[in-house]
């Protein structure tokens, strides 16, 4: 695996598998991986000639200084991992080399990016625009992969390819989430849970769980209040939001037979000091 620091060098590398005639699959992450961003590499590894990872805590998204700032930092770790998984490239550039100005391109990116996330982290989503986009450029891939653990960003991905031409055919596929054991998902933050704080964190995909059966005979609006009351019973969980939504527009549902996308249950919980998300599809 060669680790790739510039924006040249990425560029030189994706042009090189390009012009062979050799399919890109990119992973965009921001490192301290774990094996939900491995799942994705793997799939890419499958469906792929080239495989580049980007690793970079994306300044622009955090609207927030102090989790920028205590954000997990595992360089070594995380180039292990992915030269165990068979990637090619690992992008790990400085925040000079991907901003040598301020970026200050505001995307417009509607409906999807207004709700949820969007409503709760300004400015997150049109930081995820700018860094993705970038890379999207530089990387040409063919295919990019992304977690449905982050459902929404899915969503506000797809709006930005076709607002910005749909980068040469380039398909976005989503994977499904990686979770532990006891069902909470894995995710990079999940190492700042104090050990009683852990305990209390699975219990939010198993009220998400819960919540599907209980919705069979219940409205979205009572499924929505069960959620909420089940989560804030626990003393160390706080909602932030629960949402269900159309999983294509992010708009609420009110009722169960609004799309037929389906619905997807979309919820933060701070545990804690830590902010966490899940998400669970109701058929
Ligand atoms: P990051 O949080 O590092 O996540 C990178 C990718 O891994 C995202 O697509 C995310 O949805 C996926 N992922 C995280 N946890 C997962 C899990 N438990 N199961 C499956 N997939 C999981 O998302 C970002 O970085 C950034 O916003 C980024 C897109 C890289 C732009 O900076």
């Amino acid at each position: 695996m060669e680790i790739l620091r510039t924006v040249d060098a990425l560029k030189a590398a994706a042009q090189a598998a390009r012009e062979a005639g050799k399919t890109v699959g990119f992973v965009p992450t921001m490192g301290a991986l774990h094996a939900g961003h491995i799942s994705l590499v793997d799939r890419a590894r499958r469906e792929n000639d080239v495989v580049i990872v980007s690793v970079f805590v994306n300044p622009t998204q955090f609207n927030n200084a102090e989790d920028l700032r205590t954000y997990p930092h595992t360089e070594e770790a995380d180039c292990e991992k992915l030269r165990k998984a068979g990637a090619d490239y690992a992008f790990i550039p400085s925040v000079e080399e991907i901003y040598p100005e301020e970026d200050t391109r505001v995307f417009d990116l509607g409906e999807v990016a207004a709700v949820m996330e969007g409503a709760m982290r300004p400015g997150h989503f049109n930081g995820v625009a700018q860094i993705v986009s970038r890379l999207f450029e530089w990387g040409q891939p063919t295919r990019a992969y992304f977690g449905e653990k982050d459902f929404q960003q899915i969503a506000v991905i797809r709006r930005m390819v076709e607002n910005e031409g749909g980068f040469n055919g380039l398909e976005i596929v989503p994977c499904p989430i990686v979770r532990e054991e006891d069902g909470l998902a894995l995710s990079s933050r999940n190492v700042r849970l104090t050990p009683e704080d852990r305990k209390a964190a699975p219990f939010i995909h198993k009220a998400l769980a819960k919540s599907v059966e209980y919705a069979r005979d219940h409205s979205v609006e009572d499924t929505i209040r069960f959620v909420t009351e089940e989560l804030n019973a626990n003393p160390r969980l706080r909602v932030e939001y629960y949402s269900i939504v159309n999983p294509l527009t992010m708009q609420p549902v009110t009722s169960w037979g609004d799309t037929r996308d389906g619905a997807q249950g979309c919820a933060t919980v701070y545990c804690g000091d830590v902010r966490l998300i899940d998400n669970i599809k109701y058929n």
